[in-house]
């Protein structure tokens, strides 16, 4: 079986990050997100990916290559507008051929390992018990993604973003055609934001008859396409885990799981694992964790870092902060050290790429930074 992987898209609920890099090539415990989703396809049964690229397609071309680092055989497809999920079915239809096939949202992140998955799939689809599936989780939050109706084994109505959700499974953007979705695609007509909709093509599979089944993902799963969305997939990556100290600790205490990359030292600092820290780092008089992952070469004096992503070459001093992420050279100080003198009032940061922030003191009864 063949997957029809997505990675075109503007992502733009995730600016200022992805002004400077396609959402999928975002690091996520110093790893793209799409090399995550490259790894569950290598210890599967696929072997062939057809990936759709936008405007950022030369960008990922260049990480990805031809895919044979995963022992794929990727080949590329330009979906040269936005005009939708199910748009992309239709532009990828010769490379995909006229059999049944995996669609993947290049955002999406999961436990389960995706060989489980297929085998489900083509089993059933084998035997004649389903058409097309459909990979649902249990979410608080459905009216933000498509939102699957069930009635016994089968899916009867999908919805995309619903006001009024009538149901609290949300559709993981992991899903199994047959080749009938060409049909319905063609059926269907651009939504309001003027784009073919994956679910308009699902519902209209079941509209025509099509057994559309569903199955609920075991563990976690993510949508990657906002900040917080992120911070909370990184938290799920970082559990998973394994401690490897290569760079040196000197007076310094390490709890839980960490991995310190080559050449960084760690000074006079506490980390609280699980904390991810890359290469070449320099960290002095700092509190870290839990929750952070710090790229290559980075800087971080007189702080206290939280839940929280810091892209390569960033630097933090005399800072709090926490759910924060910190573009590539970007750079976050105080004049003096707030964490110190607050330390339950840590900052919030979302700084893109070579962004610049100094906190000013402001004085009174008591020292406040803005
Ligand atoms: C897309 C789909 C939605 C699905 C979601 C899963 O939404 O349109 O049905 O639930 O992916 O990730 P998007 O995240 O692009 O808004």
């Amino acid at each position: 079986m063949k997957a029809l992987l997505l990675c075109g898209g503007e992502g733009t609920r995730l600016r200022p990050f992805t002004h400077t890099r396609p959402k999928q090539l975002f690091p996520l415990v110093n790893k793209p997100i799409l090399f995550y989703i490259l790894e569950y396809l290598a210890v599967s049964p696929i072997r062939e990916v057809v990936m759709i690229t936008g405007t950022t397609g030369a960008q990922i071309r260049a990480a990805v290559g031809n895919g044979e680092k995963w022992g794929l055989r990727i080949t590329y497809v330009e979906q040269p507008q936005p005009l939708g999920l199910a748009h992309t079915v239709l532009i990828a239809e010769e490379a995909l051929g006229a059999e049944a096939f995996m669609m993947y949202l290049g955002d999406n992140l999961l436990e389960e390992p995706l060989s489980d998955i297929i085998q489900t799939f083509a089993r059933n689809y084998a035997e004649g018990r389903l058409d097309e599936l459909v990979l649902v989780h249990e979410v608080k939050n459905p009216s933000r993604f498509g939102v699957a109706e069930i009635e016994g084994d089968r899916v009867i109505k999908v919805i995309e973003k619903p006001e009024a959700p009538r149901s609290n499974l949300a559709l993981a953007g992991i899903y199994f055609f047959s080749p009938e979705i060409y049909n319905s695609v063609r059926n269907i007509s651009p939504s309001t934001r003027g784009e073919l909709e994956i679910t308009d093509a699902i519902q209209d599979l079941i509209n025509r008859g099509q057994t559309v089944g569903y199955r609920r993902l075991k563990g976690w799963w993510k949508d990657t396409g906002s900040p917080e969305e992120l911070l909370s997939a990184q938290k799920m990556l970082l559990k998973q885990e394994k401690k490897q100290i290569r760079g040196e600790l000197f007076r310094s205490h390490a709890t839980g799981r960490i991995q310190l990359g080559d050449n960084s030292i760690v000074e006079n600092s506490w980390l609280k694992g699980p904390v991810c820290i890359g290469a070449g780092c320099r960290i002095k008089d700092a509190v870290l964790g839990p929750f952070l992952s710090v790229g290559d070469r980075v800087e971080i004096s007189q702080a206290e870092v939280e839940k929280s992503i810091l892209l390569p070459d960033c630097r933090v001093a005399n800072l709090s902060l926490t759910d924060s992420i910190l573009g590539e050279r970007s750079r976050a100080s105080a004049r003096r050290p707030t964490y110190l003198e607050a330390p339950r009032f840590p900052h919030r940061l979302l700084l893109g790429d070579d962004s610049s922030v100094e906190l000013q003191a402001k004085r009174g009864r008591k020292t406040r930074y803005y």
